[in-house]
């Protein structure tokens, strides 16, 4: 973890949130290569889940919402995790977590259990101290509308996207008159007060959710279940994870949260262990039913053909995006040993090889494609024709980039890190012998040479899905 955290740093990928202030625990801030990745993501994520499908209404709602939304959600009584503070200097631990590295499994536990356990234990906080008692306590973060400050003017910054769904379905309803089965997608921030935000992405205070509520007829919620198990196994092959870091775990009764009938969790092996990746829910018609209730809005569906009226239940499939970024930068970072300067540096009795950094991402979700390069930066020959080669490609493929700093193995190990797929090369044989480029493959350093009137090809082929 420390390397890939000093890469996304080194590199621009991802930094600290106000870095120059100390930072802000559980914000991170992405450079441009870190946006360009999770765009990607979330290109994929889209195409998959809306575009491809007629049955989706992507949403983009307000962060902000009406403070009712969360007393109707059970946010306001219920979003809470386990706190311990240590006696002596304040500082706060999740329960949970202290227990967990106790080699506690806490699976089922209540605040009560919770509470015997670090007694029967006799753990102490991380600080050498003793613990108080366990308690609830709630992760939104609470904040002021307009210029009162009064209890009315209370509200939340979203703990999850899923309520700017459900606060819409009337609106779909009403402007769409989709059939059920139908669903709504959205891809947007939220915002937990972490009680120990940790492991970098993974558990941040801020950070990007990829969720889709599900409507259905009750009879119809397991086999839509089943398809958005296997949907969200092909969006984890999609940006290339590998198939065998990637688990699902039923979650017990006892574990669920309440107002869920079934719960299947991705989780990912992440250097920290297996941990959540995404989440399936089957939320019956807990939401609805809610908002109905608290906003006196009729929130059923008539269906035609049967005549029934009725509240549609949902099934919902959570995606954290930061911790999709998370997953694909380690399942791809790789160290191996190569050339010093991939054959321009030779000593006698052997050529030199030092440690190689590389991010072996799928094309399809790195945030350059191709970079394209002169040999020498001084000749202005091949610089010209490089810049030619470089404009081709990007006429077709937006995620190309020109490199001309530093000699060539510089520049290899540099597109190497960030995981460009392919490095393109100018040389003199192209200008003199017309014999094309040569194309590198970042995977195992070789290359070969390719016509120029082949390169689209070439790329669209290897470098495009
Ligand atoms: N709407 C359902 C929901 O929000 P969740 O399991 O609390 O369910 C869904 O969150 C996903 O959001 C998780 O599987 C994870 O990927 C991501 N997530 C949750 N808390 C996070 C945090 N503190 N930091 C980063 N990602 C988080």
């Amino acid at each position: 973890m420390e390397s890939l955290i000093s890469l996304c740093k080194r590199r621009g990928f991802i930094f600290q949130g106000s870095e120059i202030y100390g930072g802000l625990a559980g914000t991170w801030d992405y450079g441009p290569l870190g946006v360009a990745l999770k765009n990607n993501i979330k290109k994929i994520w889209w195409k998959r889940f809306v575009d491809d499908r007629d049955d989706m209404y992507g949403v983009d709602a307000a962060l902000l919402m009406n403070p009712r939304t969360w007393e109707a959600s059970g946010h306001v009584a219920g979003f809470a995790d386990p706190l311990v503070e240590d006696i002596k200097t304040k500082r706060r631990f999740r329960a949970d977590h202290l227990l967990e590295d106790a080699g506690v499994d806490v699976k089922g536990m209540t605040l009560a259990d919770m509470d015997a356990k670090i007694k029967e234990k006799g753990l102490k906080s991380p600080d050498g101290n003793a613990l108080g008692p366990v308690r609830q306590f709630n992760m939104m973060f609470k904040t002021n509308i307009g210029a009162t400050e009064d209890g009315s003017s209370i509200s939340y910054l979203r703990p999850e996207t899923a309520q700017g769904m459900f606060v819409n379905f009337k609106n779909i309803l009403d402007t769409f008159h989709p059939k059920l089965s139908f669903g709504m997608a959205q891809i947007g921030k939220a915002f937990r007060n972490e009680i120990a935000p940790r492991d970098f992405l993974f558990r941040a205070r801020e950070f990007e959710q990829m969720e889709i509520e599900y409507f259905v007829n009750p009879k119809d919620w397991e086999k839509t279940f089943e398809h958005f198990r296997t949907e969200v196994l092909a969006f984890t092959q999609d940006i290339g994870l590998t198939q065998k870091k990637v688990h699902e775990l039923e979650v017990a009764e006892a574990d669920r949260a309440f107002y869920s009938k079934r719960t299947i969790d991705f989780e990912f092996d992440f250097p920290f262990g297996k941990k959540e990746l995404y989440g399936l829910a089957y939320r019956t018609d807990y939401d609805l039913k809610q908002h109905s209730e608290f906003s006196k809005v009729d929130l059923s569906y008539f269906d035609e053909e049967s005549k029934e009226r009725f509240i549609p239940h949902c099934i919902e499939p959570s995606f954290g995006l930061d911790r999709t970024v998370l997953a694909v930068l380690v399942d791809a970072y790789q160290e191996d040993e190569m050339g010093a300067e991939e054959g321009s540096k030779e000593k006698e009795g052997g050529s030199v090889t030092e440690k190689r950094v590389f991010l072996k991402l799928a094309p399809s979700v790195a945030p350059y494609r191709v970079a394209v390069f002169p040999l020498l930066k001084n000749k202005p020959v091949l610089v010209e024709k490089a810049e030619d080669v470089y404009k081709m490609l990007k006429k077709v493929i937006p995620n190309v980039t020109f490199d001309d700093n530093g000699n060539i193995g510089k520049r290899y190990r540099r597109q190497d890190e960030i995981g460009t797929p392919y490095c393109v090369t100018v040389d003199f044989d192209t200008i003199e012998k017309g014999t094309g480029v040569t194309v590198r493959d970042r995977d195992n350093g070789k290359q070969e040479r390719v016509m120029i009137e082949e390169l689209i090809e070439y790329v669209m082929k290897n470098a495009h899905n």
